[in-house]
């Protein structure tokens, strides 16, 4: 691997030496030198100098001495280049510019590369600007306060104020043709003109989307002109690896600290989650201005059941905060809300009031009742009895999303002794509720994460009329063509199933990420009792399954034991949940006299459908 000159630079620019030494051995500070015993030889007395100026060691006694790079390789006896290796990856450098030849065996592949190369195009414009340009994007960086070393590991860059400066970059690279590129939402196609393409991004801030396996699925470009009318914000479009409902940004650089701390802070923007990195903290996510979704929950209940929320305290925000709320106890996570004074973000508050200050934010999070309790306060809508009653019906309303029992039982308690209520009372009005249908309870309920399903639901996923089951067989031997269909129009609230859900998510990841369907590879990823075995024993039968009969093509099975099934099935079959879906949606609020319109437009759905 060669690795550029400017480059290497750039990465001893990042890895400060008294840092990096200090990871390794003790350092003492001597007025204004550095001193240590030497790792080189067998050191009684400090021998070891340490110039943060010239970012060099020297060794008085061994004569041992070197930069960062030097010391890495003695130190760890590696060679230069896997020091150097480890540096770019300790500033973030590596994950997107590791340098290996495009792995291009793939449709999805050869997207994940052309983000990579735009990356890296984006990258290093921010380093070959000119004159007006250059002063205006350093200040930028500057004002926003992302330094060399927050830009490295974020994969920050700009995009040239030109048409086809990127355009020109795929051009001369020539491995992508115009036509992939436009896949992948970076170059668009000239509506008057067959070949001309431009860029999208254009005289904006560029941030790299990455997923939660480090590669680039689209861009987040923010606007630094006054004259562009675009939005605040110009994302990459949906693609074949880019879905806005399953990225959660900043999930790959946080993983791994949300794991071990077993929380999650959800946050709304890019900055604010890069903001929140730059002082240490490193377990945020942001849901990028999207109403969270279900997938967005799915993938944070790998690494955790805690979510903080941490939205912008603006109407905007709390909106969204709520509806997070609503969701997150939906699919059985813990939540607390951490709160800002009004109409400050992460990134403003941190930044006007310090780490210290926004860590004791953290420790005064407080739980969602008290959370909508002060907004109700604020509002004054805590004075008269009434407004008393439409608020503990909001609440009730919330706990009645609750799937643990338990858990439901301990708010209400909490309120009753909140509020002075008493806690019959209380229960009595929860249980309406969930009489009512109004918590919305079998769709969601499937995700459900504590509270363990009665054994038999398996029985019941393979029982009449479930579509659950058809899915899988679908999955398991259906063409590209059809899994790709599936991948890009399942909507996995489809899937009433707990564990046809969870099969089916793993099924998915797999997809996603690896472009092609694996089993022996999903079946490694189930846990849960019984999944798989669900999963073996669909792959391993011989088709005689009901699928087949139900739609029709048994013509397939005489000619082949192994028969693929064709994007039309997997139209057909998602159309079936889809009717379904709206089904559902049409008896909870048929009885609803206020939601006849709506019903209607779900019946004319729903005949629209079945026509086709
Ligand atoms: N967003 C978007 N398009 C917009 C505005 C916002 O996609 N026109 C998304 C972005 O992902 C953004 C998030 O919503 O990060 C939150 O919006 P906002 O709070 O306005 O963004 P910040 O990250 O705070 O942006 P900045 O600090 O740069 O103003
Ligand atoms: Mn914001």
């Amino acid at each position: 691997m060669l690795i550029p000159h400017d480059k290497i630079s750039e990465i001893a620019q990042a890895n400060d030496i008294i840092e990096v030494i200090s990871g390794y051995i003790q350092v003492k500070k001597r007025g204004n030198s550095y001193l240590a015993l030497c790792p080189f030889h067998q050191d009684k007395n400090p021998s070891l100098h340490i110039s943060q100026q010239k970012q060099v060691y020297h060794c008085f006694s061994c004569k041992a001495g070197g930069n960062v790079f030097s010391f890495i390789e003695n130190y760890e006896h590696v060679t230069f280049i896997d020091a150097v290796k480890k540096l770019a990856e300790k500033a973030g450098i590596a994950l997107v510019f590791d340098s290996n030849s495009p792995d291009t065996s793939s449709e999805k592949s050869r997207l994940y590369e052309i983000n990579k190369s735009a990356a890296i195009y984006f990258r290093n414009n921010i380093n070959d600007l000119k004159s007006s340009e250059k002063e205006l994007v350093t200040g930028y960086l500057d004002s926003r306060g992302l330094d060399k070393k927050t830009v490295n590991k974020f994969g920050i860059g700009y995009s040239y104020k030109s048409w086809d400066g990127l355009l020109h970059h795929f051009t001369e690279e020539d491995i992508f043709t115009p036509e992939e590129v436009e896949k992948s939402g970076l170059i668009i196609k000239k509506e008057d003109s067959k070949n001309t393409y431009y860029d999208r991004f254009r005289g904006r801030l560029m941030f790299p989307i990455f997923n939660e396996y480090d590669k680039i699925v689209g861009f987040g470009g923010r606007k630094l002109y006054e004259d562009d009318l675009g939005g605040k914000y110009i994302n990459s479009p949906e693609s074949k690896v880019y879905s806005k409902s399953r990225i959660l940004y900043g999930l790959n650089f946080a993983k791994e600290k949300i794991r071990y701390y077993d929380y999650v802070i959800l946050v709304e923007g890019y900055m604010d989650v890069i903001a929140l990195y730059k002082n240490e903290i490193e377990n945020a996510v942001a849901s990028s201005g999207t109403a969270l979704t279900e997938e967005q929950t799915r993938l944070l209940s790998r690494y955790t059941k805690n979510v903080y929320l941490l939205f912008d305290s603006d109407m905007a925000g709390i909106k969204a905060a709520k509806r997070g709320i609503e969701l997150l106890l939906e699919t059985g996570f813990d939540i607390s809300i951490i709160s800002l004074p009004f109409g400050e973000d992460p990134d403003s508050y941190i930044k006007n009031n310090g780490k210290k200050e926004f860590d004791k934010r953290i420790q005064e999070r407080m739980s969602f009742i008290n959370f909508i309790a002060e907004y109700y306060r604020k509002e004054n809508k805590l004075e008269s009895v009434e407004e008393k009653t439409i608020f503990i019906k909001e609440m009730i309303g919330y706990i009645a999303k609750i799937p643990d029992r338990i858990k439901r039982s301990l708010f209400i308690k909490e309120i009753s002794g909140e509020y002075k209520l008493n806690e019959s009372l209380l229960t009595d009005e929860l249980n309406k509720f969930l009489r009512s249908g109004k918590n919305n309870s079998f769709p969601k309920s499937s995700l459900s994460l504590p509270e363990k399903k009665p054994e038999g639901s398996v029985k019941t996923a393979f029982g009449n009329n479930n579509f659950e089951s058809e899915l899988l067989e679908l999955f398991i031997h259906g063409n590209d063509e059809a899994l790709a269909y599936l991948e890009n129009n399942l909507h996995t609230e489809y899937i009433k199933d707990r564990k046809i859900l969870s099969i089916t998510e793993k099924i998915l990841d797999e997809l996603i990420n690896h472009g092609s369907l694996d089993i022996s590879a999903v079946i490694n990823e189930l846990k849960e009792d019984g999944e798989k075995e669900i999963l073996s024993r669909i792959s391993n039968s011989r088709y005689e399954a009901s699928y087949l009969e139900k739609s029709g093509s048994d013509n397939l099975l005489s000619q082949s034991a192994n028969p693929v099934y064709t994007i039309k099935n997997a139209e057909d079959l998602v159309k079936k949940f889809r009717i379904r879906e709206l089904e559902i949606k049409r008896s909870e609020i048929r009885s609803d006299p206020g939601k006849m319109l709506e019903v209607f437009e779900i019946t004319k759905e729903i005949n629209e459908l079945m026509k086709n």
